[in-house]
């Protein structure tokens, strides 16, 4: 664990969680739990909760859970030690940074510090006098000695081990290169570059750190762009190139590209508030992330066909958060990396000013489906426009809009209207469906399906679930367990690995709630806690209920003791028999 545990304990109490959620999410008191639409995936129906009491939040829609330091974790796309940093800041508290645990962090500064001395090596390379032809290749492709600096581009030379001997030389371990994705491993064990007569783009994150890089070959040879994997230090959908320097920019907007030449050159040109996502289609984290920066963003992907269909996904992930989206157009098949450098920094400012609201945008694009100049294409535009006005929220907006199309098509206002609420009257009555069902189906069935899939034996793992809702309720029950109940008798891994911890935070004098699980559990894991310790647990006869799950756990593990002793049960046999034992499970527990 990165920090003091009492530490944490102190900062999970002084950041109640009802506090900190509400800051994004729109709550509502429904019985002693709070309601409100989850912010980590999209939805119309309220099906996350929190629950001040437990100090935890669910999500009964896409699964999510913990804490509250996990809750800022996701919210605000931070690592643990950050997120943590984030909440002590929130409440002025000091983060004691010398009790870090020394391991993990030394680790983690390890990697920081190779990836930023392996940005230097392929700097120093790139600028090598026998590397002329890769300078060659940024000067043709018009970009200037200081951007380049300021982007830290490099080269990575045509050999197998060139970073790998240099980085060795400097004290860097081999598992360390692997650690950060600097090389490969072979099937036979042999360990190479990754990185190969490429020029480099190294991706620098918030803080100014080196954390990955992505390299491009100089010809035609593919994969064109080669990526850091995923590491400790890199995790590509929290990330987006540039961002570094995006945030320090003065304009009221970011211009969203799809690739590093393209950021490159819109910040030579002078737009620096220009970012990427990194080689994938955008994530919901970066479009987060983008919104804390700017309330405007641009989209201006490439004109061709795969630029304009990912656009179309940016905008439905961006439009989730609060920015005010819009979609430049750039005229002629072209990414705003050639525009630029062939019609100038000038020409391309007035495509911003042009840029179109993204329903605009919208209707252009239905519109170029079709020939208007034909009465069947025009119906067929009406119909495919009004079912992108239905989805309009504000009425003046689509008002406009409405009468934007109907221009277009060159049909009466009125006539739009009409198609338009059609196409409400559909849409609100599919809502209220999907509303009605949701209302019923999240507690009931979804969630407790999967969780039970996880489990080798479901009836023996359900007894477990009880006894840790039960000691989660009342830590004094570990005492009574003592001695009892082993964490070895427990059949299903996360259960075990959250009653052993249990048992040492309590042990070691801490609180044993869910907040303090965080940062020792994976995410899934508690989430899958926070689920357990959303349902409601007897008052009653605890004692006797920890009995009645011990005495299942043990009957269970004699069980299938006796099932594979016995030589004699038929494998088929056998699985018939724990399907139906899974099936006479009725889920009705205590
Ligand atoms: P593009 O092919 O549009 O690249 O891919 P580009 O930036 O215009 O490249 P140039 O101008 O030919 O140098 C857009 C982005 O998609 C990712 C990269 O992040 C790239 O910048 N990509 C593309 C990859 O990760 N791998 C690939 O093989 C290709
Ligand atoms: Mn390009």
């Amino acid at each position: 664990m990165a920090f003091d545990r009492g530490f944490l304990d102190e900062l999970s109490a002084r950041n109640d969680i009802l506090d900190v959620v509400s800051r994004y999410v729109q709550l509502k008191k429904s019985g002693s739990n709070y309601f409100g639409l989850c912010p980590f995936h999209n939805e119309k129906s309220a099906s996350f909760s929190v629950s001040p009491d437990k100090q935890i939040y669910h999500c009964f829609g896409c699964g999510a859970g913990g804490g509250v330091i996990n809750f800022i974790m996701r919210a605000e796309g931070l690592e643990f030690p950050d997120a943590v940093r984030f909440l002590a800041d929130q409440v002025g508290m000091q983060v004691p940074e010398d009790h870090a645990d020394p391991r993990a962090a030394r680790r983690r500064e390890r990697l920081l510090a190779l990836s930023r001395d392996a940005g230097r090596f392929f700097y120093d390379q790139l600028w090598a006098p026998e590397h002329r032809a890769e300078q060659e290749y940024f000067a043709r492709r018009g970009l200037v000695r200081p951007v380049m600096n300021r982007f830290g581009l490099g080269y990575a030379p045509d050999s197998f081990s060139a970073l790998l001997d240099a980085m060795t030389a400097k004290g860097y371990t081999k598992e360390e290169l692997l650690d950060a994705g600097l090389v490969s491993k072979s099937e036979k064990g042999h360990i190479y570059d990754r990185f190969r007569n490429r020029v480099m783009f190294p991706i620098i994150d918030l803080r100014g750190q080196v954390i990955a890089f992505g390299g491009r070959v100089m010809d035609d040879s593919k994969p064109k762009y080669l990526n850091s994997p995923e590491t400790t230090i890199f995790h590509k959908s929290r990330n987006l190139f540039a961002l570094n320097l995006a945030k320090k920019t003065k304009a009221d907007y970011f211009i969203l590209a799809e690739g590093y030449m393209d950021v490159i050159a819109l910040h030579q040109a002078g737009f620096d508030s220009a970012v990427a996502s990194l080689g994938t289609s955008l994530t919901e984290e970066q479009a987060r992330l983008i919104a804390r920066y700017t309330k405007n963003i641009v989209i201006s992907y490439d004109a061709d066909g795969a630029g304009q269909a990912a656009a179309q996904r940016a905008i439905d992930i961006l439009k989730r958060t609060d920015l005010s989206v819009k979609v430049l157009r750039i005229p002629g098949a072209k990414d705003p990396d050639e525009f630029i450098k062939e019609k100038g920094a000038d020409a391309y400012r007035r495509l911003i000013e042009a840029s179109e609201n993204h329903i605009a945008y919208r209707l252009d694009a239905i519109a170029a489906k079709y020939d208007l100049d034909e009465d069947e294409a025009r119906v067929a535009f009406l119909q495919d426009a009004a079912r992108e006005l239905a989805r309009i929220d504000g009425a003046i907006e689509r008002e406009v809009y409405i009468g934007r199309a109907a221009n277009m098509a060159r049909v009466s206002v009125d006539a739009v209207q009409v198609e338009v609420k059609r196409q409400l009257a559909i849409r609100l009555k599919k809502q209220k469906t999907a509303e009605r069902r949701e209302i019923r189906a999240p507690i009931s069935a979804a969630q407790p399906r999967d969780r039970t899939l996880q489990y080798p034996d479901v009836r023996s793992a359900r007894a477990e679930e009880g006894i840790i809702q039960l000691v989660f309720t009342d830590e004094t029950l570990l005492d009574y367990l003592e001695g009892k109940l082993s964490p070895a008798e427990f059949t299903a891994p996360v259960l075990r690995k959250i009653y052993e911890y249990a048992r040492t935070l309590h042990r070691e004098g801490h609180l044993v709630t869910a907040a303090a699980c965080e940062g020792y559990l994976e995410d899934n894991e508690l989430s899958h806690l926070a689920l357990l310790l959303g349902e409601p647990v007897t008052a009653m006869r605890r004692e006797q209920a920890l009995d009645d799950y011990i005495n299942t756990i043990k009957t269970q593990r004699a069980r299938s003791a006796a099932a594979s002793d016995s030589t004699g049960e038929d494998p088929l046999e056998a699985f018939a028999r724990r399907q139906r034992e899974k099936k006479s499970y009725g889920g009705n527990r205590v």
